[in-house]
């Protein structure tokens, strides 16, 4: 400031000198120069520049990337999705080992049942009731050879289940009808007639279970002979069995 201020006064100085000069020189006679006069003071701050131009572009910042962090635990489970479609039907298994040799089929060897009897008695038979069949056909053969005995002397009682073929005949005089039932029921019902005496006969193939009962009827003309030898017989026998 103080620099300032002496070249400030200096510089008034050099132009008072440089204006007096010339003036010294033509006026010769004038009075002396004058004390110069005090330095004014310092004006005021001048207005703001234009603005200036636009600067360059900065350098392009290079981002600065994180280290990767560690990572969270695990979530809880989510819901269970929806059922899928089913599958595609898998391949054929292998074939299984061979069964065992089966038995050879005899069916004489198991089951059997038959029956064959004849009619030993004198009176005619009542009417609608099973007729009696009491003598064996083969009486010489062995008993167990003889086959199923009728229940009642009358009635076959089914012990294999099975098909069974029935037959009989009946030695009358003049007329006759039977009826082959089976449970109670009617399954055939037949009448014969003649001049003199006749031989009405009837056979069937039934199925049977297990109790079925068979039996033959008189039902009408009443008129069977005394029986002779094999004037009258009742046969039956398994074909074959059923499971
Ligand atoms: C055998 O006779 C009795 C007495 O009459 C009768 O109750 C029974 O049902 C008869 N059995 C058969 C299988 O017909």
């Amino acid at each position: 400031m103080k620099a300032l201020r002496w070249l400030s006064c200096s510089t008034a100085v050099l132009l008072l000198l440089v204006h007096i000069v010339p003036a010294e020189t033509q006026n010769c006679n004038r009075g002396l120069n004058g004390i110069p006069g005090i330095p004014g003071t310092h004006g005021p701050n001048g207005r703001d520049g234009a603005k200036g131009e636009k600067g360059d572009p900065g350098e392009a910042g290079q981002p600065i990337r994180g280290q990767k962090g560690a990572p969270g635990p695990f979530g809880p489970p989510g819901r269970s999705g929806m059922k899928g479609e089913p599958g595609l039907p898998g391949p054929d298994g292998f074939s299984g080992q061979p069964g065992e040799k089966g038995r050879p089929f005899n069916p004489s060897s198991q089951q059997k049942s038959f029956f064959s009897y004849k009619r030993l008695i004198s009176t005619p038979p009542e009417m609608d009731t099973p007729i009696i069949f009491n003598g064996a056909i083969l009486p010489d053969l062995d008993k167990q050879l003889q086959g199923e005995l009728l229940t009642n002397e009358t009635t076959y009682v089914c012990s294999v289940k099975g098909v069974y073929f029935f037959s009989y005949h009946i030695s009358a005089r003049s007329k006759v009808c039977l009826k082959l039932e089976k449970n109670g029921e009617t399954h055939s019902e037949t009448c014969d007639q003649a001049d003199g005496f006749l031989v009405t006969s009837g056979s069937a193939v039934l199925e049977l279970e297990v109790g079925d009962t068979v039996a033959l009827k008189v039902t009408r003309h009443n008129y069977i002979v005394e029986p002779r030898s094999t004037s009258h017989t009742f046969t039956g026998f398994l074909i074959f069995p059923t499971a």
